[in-house]
């Protein structure tokens, strides 16, 4: 089993044996016909599905280096500050390298499945009363005056290790794709890409680049409005931030690949992680659905032709969020206990297409 270290070795200037790996990387890339279909899109659509990395995040690709690294010069004790998933991440792979993992996340507004990932692998979890932003600032003052290794996409290696999902698009599609659909939380990820993408045409593995379109929430969108959000807000928990620390390098993104970062809504997000589930077998959490909702909104307003190859990132599984397919499902449909001897009568109704008695 090897991880996107052992992988993609070459370009990342990694040198060394010790590799704390889980195994990430090699994501499916799967088209979403049906998905698109149901919408009337006519030109081709993939997902990357990087929740099926293995603590269900696409955060694995940064955290094997930047722990791989940090082991590397003994550090001791890893820390974030997280809205969730580099929590669990940061947690599983300091446990897999036998360090100590300390994760700052903003109390009540993190999904319960990532927190419980934090906790099992044996991280100490302070609960801010605050913004993700409040606790990233406490985090990385911490780090300058203490040994300890801040494992935010701050630290170069976690931008360097997600590069590499870029790399996979490539040598699965055979070029570059033309636009590339995700989420904008702290904005590390989309400057990850860039480079992947970047560095992949220099060393002549694409001919082409991709548009990078990028998408805050309404409630969370500093870049997109240009002044930092002081109390932001979705229920896209995930990126729930009002002051990217890759704010900069995002802009780069965006203007270098001739791309956009835009803003969707909650109910634009809710819709697709549904439509996504309903149409494809494929659970995302919510903030994943704004690359999908990204998509839908660059439809409509034209920017797709019928030639375009577009990618949509699923950045996080839908596994970690119950809560939320819970309230989405129970808008639906209740579940009624049935006793045993109603059990015949009621296939029976539902295989005529009768409602259940
Ligand atoms: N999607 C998911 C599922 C995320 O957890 C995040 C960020 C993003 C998208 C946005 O990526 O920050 O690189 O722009 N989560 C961070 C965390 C902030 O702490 O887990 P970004």
């Amino acid at each position: 089993m090897s991880g996107v270290i052992e992988r993609y070795r070459q370009f990342l200037s990694f040198e060394g044996e010790q590799v704390v790996s889980l195994g990430e990387g090699s994501t499916p890339l799967l088209p979403l016909d049906r998905f698109k279909d149901s919408l009337g899109i006519r030109s081709r659509v993939y997902a990357k599905c990087e929740f099926l990395n293995p603590t269900g995040s696409f955060k694995d690709r940064g955290m094997t280096l930047a722990i791989t690294r940090a082991k590397q010069r003994q550090s001791k004790i890893a820390l974030c500050a997280s809205t969730g998933n580099t929590a669990a991440s940061a947690a599983a792979y300091s446990a897999r390298a036998g360090m100590r993992c300390i994760v700052m996340v903003p109390g009540g507004k993190v999904a319960s499945g990532k927190l419980q990932q934090a906790m099992i692998h044996g991280a100490t979890v302070l609960m801010v009363k605050g913004t993700f932003d409040a606790a990233l600032d406490e985090a990385r003052d911490a780090s300058k005056h203490t040994a300890i290794t801040l494992v935010n996409s701050l630290n170069p290696d976690r931008i360097e290790g997600q590069k590499t999902a870029a790399f996979e698009i490539v040598d699965d599609l055979g070029c570059a794709p033309s636009h590339v659909f995700m989420p904008v939380g702290n904005a590390g990820n989309i400057s990850a890409y860039w480079r992947g993408f970047v560095e992949y045409k220099n060393a002549a593995r694409t001919d082409s680049l991709p548009r990078i379109m990028g998408y805050q929430a309404e409630g969370a969108a500093p870049i997109v409005r240009g002044a930092v959000v002081e109390s932001p807000s979705t229920i896209a928990q995930a990126i729930c931030i009002g002051n990217p620390a890759s704010w900069q390098s995002a802009l780069r993104a965006r203007d270098e690949s001739l791309g956009a970062i835009d803003i969707v809504s909650d109910g634009e997000m809710l819709a697709a992680y549904e439509r996504l589930a309903e149409t494809e077998g494929l659970f995302c959490e919510l903030a994943s659905a704004a690359s999908l909702a990204g998509l839908v909104k660059a439809s409509a307003l034209g920017l797709l032709t019928h030639d375009s190859l577009s990618v949509c990132i699923l950045t996080g599984a839908g596994l970690k969020d119950p809560a939320t397919a819970r309230a989405v499902c129970g808008a639906k449909a209740s579940i009624s206990c049935l006793r045993v001897d109603e059990v015949p009568e009621a296939l029976k109704a539902l295989s005529e297409g009768r409602a259940r008695p």
